[in-house]
């Protein structure tokens, strides 16, 4: 008997679903992570990037994607490249100009996080996106990790039932390189809007549900150790609308593991170690993360009673690709931002808050 290679093919794999066209504005460190992870994606497809540099344009060429220099030139090629969605990965102060213009043509936009350089850029990205009924995600991609989510999901249950306090460490040593861009020197370059933020939107998107918002913000920070005008460290503690508290440590100038990128894993030029980052305590529970170990008292509870220790195993996904096959989906109206525009705005507020407070020597109170 001889079999038809061809036909046997046809009949055992379906046609694949077709990749929704996407472009990419920006191909600096974070836009070509982006990339990447385009070039294999089963949902979507990239096929055009916008970047002024000569470098930019020519890795979009490498790739095998239309290259601009103006992103306003690709955004005018949308119906011809028959986009669906745009990622944005440039510099904070560019978010407003680059996603007014994306949303002004009706394209969903991915924007890197923080959503703006400022709260007015911030507001008027998101009503603009409101007025025109345009999808605006902000890349908070840790809500896209699958610890991040099965914490949350704890949480909401009950597990550690009402959130008492809770201790967040984004402590590492960055390269001296890192600092040789001016901007990374400089007012709103350091780890309180670049890293912090990130665990700020973690522990507003974990908690908030239980919690409540963010209602105070008191920190300090320092520049002692590298001597810059941006910080290199700050102390933060943070209360929430249902009186829960929490302290959040970080630094790019100390030596250090404690942090999530390399707690998580979540890109392989991070060496991942095997500890926690996040602690979390409530009246039923403690829970840390990402090792997802919970602590409950089976019986009375009391300091002196045994506690038990139950952990979560889960298979490992890439936040980066959960955080595009979400962006396909938000573009076709199956799913509801994840991070939409205006929750991203709230992170980005108490980020602020902790330069505000830190200025002043106070508390700053924010709007429950
Ligand atoms: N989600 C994350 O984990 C993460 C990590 C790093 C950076 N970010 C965010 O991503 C954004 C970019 O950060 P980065 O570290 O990649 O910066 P970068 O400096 O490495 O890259 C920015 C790129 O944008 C290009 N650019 C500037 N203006 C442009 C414009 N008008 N149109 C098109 N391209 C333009 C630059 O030429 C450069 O290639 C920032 O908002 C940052 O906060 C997020």
């Amino acid at each position: 008997m001889t079999l038809d290679a061809t036909a046997t093919a046809t009949a055992t794999f379906p046609t694949p679903p077709a990749r929704m066209p996407i472009a990419l504005i920006g191909a600096g460190a974070i836009g070509r992570m982006h990339a990447e992870r385009c070039l294999t994606h089963p949902a979507v497809q990239l096929v055009a990037l916008a970047d002024p540099t000569e470098a930019g344009q020519a890795y979009a060429r490498s790739i095998g994607v239309a290259a601009f220099a103006d992103h306003r030139a690709l955004l005018d090629a949308a119906g011809a490249l028959g986009l669906a969605a745009v990622i944005v990965a440039t510099p904070n102060a560019t978010h407003r100009p680059v996603g007014l213009d994306c949303i002004a043509r009706g394209l969903p936009v991915l924007m890197e996080k923080p959503v703006a350089g400022s709260l007015d850029d911030g507001a008027a990205l998101c009503d603009a996106a409101d007025a025109a009924g345009v999808p605006l995600l902000v890349a908070h991609h840790r809500r896209h990790n699958p610890i991040s989510q099965r914490a949350r999901a704890l949480i909401a249950e009950g597990a550690i039932g009402r959130p008492v306090v809770a201790n967040v460490l984004a402590t590492w040593m960055k390269p001296a390189p890192y600092f040789d861009l001016a901007w990374r020197r400089e007012p709103g370059g350091g780890p309180v809007l670049i890293n912090l933020i990130h665990d700020i939107d973690q522990l507003r998107w974990l908690l908030g549900p239980r919690a409540g918002e963010v209602v105070s913000v008191q920190a300090a920070t320092s520049s002692a150790q590298r001597g810059f005008e941006v910080e290199d460290s700050a102390a933060v503690i943070l209360r929430f609308e249902q009186g829960a508290l929490a302290t959040l440590l970080t630094s790019d100038a100390a030596v250090s593991p404690w942090n999530w990128d390399l707690a998580a894993g979540e890109a392989a030029h991070y060496p991942q170690q095997a500890i926690d980052s996040a602690h979390l305590a409530g009246s039923e529970g403690a829970l840390t993360l990402p090792r997802l170990n919970l602590w409950r008292y089976d019986g009375a509870a009391g300091w002196h009673e045994p506690l038990t220790l139950r952990h979560t195993a889960l298979h490992r996904r890439d936040p980066y690709v959960e955080q595009l096959t979400h962006l396909r989906a938000v573009a076709e109206g199956r799913e509801a931002p994840v991070c939409p525009g205006r929750d991203a705005l709230r992170s980005l507020e108490v980020a602020l808050a902790v330069h505000t407070a830190a200025a002043r020597g106070e508390p700053v109170s924010l709007a429950g």
